[in-house]
């Protein structure tokens, strides 16, 4: 039997009952109007001629030139469409990994993610270390950790639950580190589009050997359309992918290609909105944090998709959680639910969505719950 899927299972817990969400990593979803609202002529005639007959597995020609686009210096067949990040990345893997094998896996990662490739072959995860400035990954462990049969390194940067991205020296080092091992470098970047600050280029860019999943689930808030991709300027590993992908389904929703490039197409301005979201509750996150420093410890982070603070109270955040869902109707997520077979992951902390137009009023009702809860001071004198 299979280990739980704990996060998974936790929001499905919760999420029905709460009140307030603050566990989400995606953005305010995109509705069906503001997408039409934004297409081009060319994607209402696709729309409105819209048939239902087996599609390209690959994904549309157009659909994958759009996703080209954001990269710099790749063609449509550089590009692989999925049912989204999670079916690219078990296509990757598919492709990749054999029993002989040994891959590094950066953790905390998404936890389908690592068993996509414990499945397949041995693995040795490398933590990242929290920092002043955050949460950085040391290219020396990684090299640490690599065996004469390691083929791949898999991360998730920007990183969940703990928010670092990679900095162009650390990218530089790591890329240079797979070049000399002939490693494959795999990226999941599903986090890419709401950026603290800056970003680092996608790994596909960066690296011949380079693999780019992504997909329109968590800055664009579409997920319920199951589009992701993979990007990658091998097209023999594209192939194989392919063939894995083959096995899986035949084709993406014929109504989620066209939509998938309205959002595309839309130039940036899907993502730049869930941008300005996720700073307005970035801004009320961090004067709670303030308001309440017995309880929270600030962390710094690199995504607007959530914050990641410390939490401070005897209970721990396991328990603090557990109890805020239940008596305040507000769902966070204990940092625990990462746990990994390949190491040990930070488990004093919440991940604290920020990406939805609700969080306003679940941070209020946040910092109502902590002012009840406070602990009562000593009177002086
Ligand atoms: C890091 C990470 N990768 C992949 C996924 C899955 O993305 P998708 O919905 O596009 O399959 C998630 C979803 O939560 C995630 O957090």
């Amino acid at each position: 039997m299979r280990e739980p899927f704990a996060l998974a299972n936790y929001l499905s817990r919760w999420i029905p009952t709460v009140r307030h969400d603050l566990a989400s990593s995606d953005s305010e979803t995109t509705r069906l109007t503001d997408l039409l609202d934004l297409a081009g002529p060319d994607d209402r005639d696709r729309w409105h001629g819209l048939g239902f007959g087996y599609l390209d597995p690959r994904g549309a020609a157009w659909l994958r030139a759009a996703v080209a686009a954001r990269h710099g210096g790749l063609g449509t067949d550089d590009v692989l469409c999925c049912a989204g990040a999670q079916e690219a990345l078990a296509c990757v893997t598919a492709a990749l990994l054999t029993p002989a094998d040994h891959a590094v896996v950066v953790l905390p990662i998404y936890q389908p993610s690592e068993e996509a490739v414990t499945a397949r072959c041995a693995a040795s995860g490398v933590p990242l270390r929290e920092e002043a400035g955050g949460w950085r990954l040391d290219v020396a462990e990684v090299a640490a950790a690599l065996r004469p049969e390691t083929r791949l390194v898999l991360m998730n940067m920007p990183n969940s639950p703990t928010g670092a991205a990679l900095d162009p020296e650390t990218a530089a080092d790591l890329v240079a580190l797979c070049r000399r091992r002939g490693l494959w470098l795999v990226g999941d970047e599903v986090y890419r589009h709401t950026p603290a600050r800056g970003g680092t280029p996608p790994v596909a860019d960066l690296y011949e050997r380079g693999v780019s999943i992504d997909s329109l689930s968590k800055g664009f808030g579409l997920a319920g359309l199951r589009v992701g991709w993979i990007a990658c300027r091998d097209r023999s590993l594209l192939a194989a992918a392919l063939n894995a992908k083959n096995r899986m389904s035949s084709c993406l929703s014929a109504a989620s290609e066209v939509l998938a490039h309205m959002a595309l197409r839309a130039d940036d301005r899907i993502p730049a909105r869930s941008r300005a979201i996720g700073e307005g509750n970035r801004a009320r996150l961090d004067a709670l944090v303030l308001r309440h420093p017995d309880r929270f410890e600030p962390g710094p982070s690199d995504t607007l998709a959530f914050a990641f603070p410390r939490y401070r109270g005897p209970e721990g955040a396991e328990r603090f959680a557990h109890d805020l869902a239940r008596r305040a109707d507000i769902l966070v997520l204990p940092s625990s639910l990462w746990r990994s077979r390949l190491g040990p992951v930070p488990t004093d902390r919440l991940r604290i969505g920020l990406g939805r137009l609700g969080a306003p009023a679940a941070l209020d009702a946040l910092d109502a719950d902590l002012h009840a809860t406070a602990p009562r001071r000593a009177m002086a004198g």
